[in-house]
């Protein structure tokens, strides 16, 4: 397992092998079942190219009436709990003092993206954002805490986990592309992201 560190951004690439991969899939079966994804709207009514759902005691929506976090899916339900072994990964790379309240579910299908944002919509921003990949290859764009000036870019693998914390939790981030086909682990191909956030 390498790490690398990238404008803050600590990136554990191959944490997880490929048993493991399997076994959160597995895990977020039912989740999806329970939970199924559905594609959001920005608050300027641009429908987004991913697909998403969440687990936890809230999730994250985006829709006409703006980004936040609720405690139901937009059909109503409350959400699935967020699996053991999902927790798990965050208290060993984030924090054993307190457990993340979302776990939200990204779904990149053959040309999906994520354009550069912020994560911001978390109450307190010292508790640090940890993000998993799962499936086809992403290439990951990392920016700056303000918008503009140069970026970095680097390919995030099925396994791969990212931790962003410190001077990398406000920092802008994306997903320019996805490689289709370059992972076997999900059935149908496509990417999972899975970002696990203290929201409240
Ligand atoms: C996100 O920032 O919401 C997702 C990042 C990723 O898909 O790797
Ligand atoms: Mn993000």
């Amino acid at each position: 397992m390498a790490r690398l560190l990238l404008r803050g951004f600590d990136i554990r690439k191959g944490y997880l092998n490929t048993a493991a991969q399997g076994q959160l899939i597995d895990d977020l079966r039912p989740i999806l079942k329970a939970a199924p994804l559905f594609r959001p709207v920005t608050p300027s009514g641009k429908e987004m190219s991913v697909r998403m759902t969440s687990a936890g005691a809230v999730g994250w929506v985006t829709d006409r009436s703006g980004y936040r976090y609720q405690s139901r899916h937009p059909k109503g339900g409350a959400w699935p709990g967020i699996p053991e072994m999902i927790l798990n990964i965050w208290r060993n790379l984030a924090s054993t003092e307190r457990d993340p309240d979302c776990c939200l579910i990204n779904y990149y299908n053959e040309g999906a993206r994520m354009g550069l944002h912020q994560d911001k919509d978390e109450a307190d921003f010292s508790w640090p954002v940890l993000s998993i990949s799962l499936g086809d290859d992403a290439l990951f764009r990392i920016g700056n805490t303000t918008r503009g000036g140069k970026t970095e870019s680097i390919w995030l693998n099925s396994g791969d986990v990212v931790l962003m914390g410190g001077p990398a939790r406000l920092a802008f981030h994306g997903v320019d592309r996805i490689r289709h086909g370059t992972s076997k682990l999900l059935p149908k191909g496509g990417r999972i992201n899975l970002t696990l956030r203290v929201a409240h």
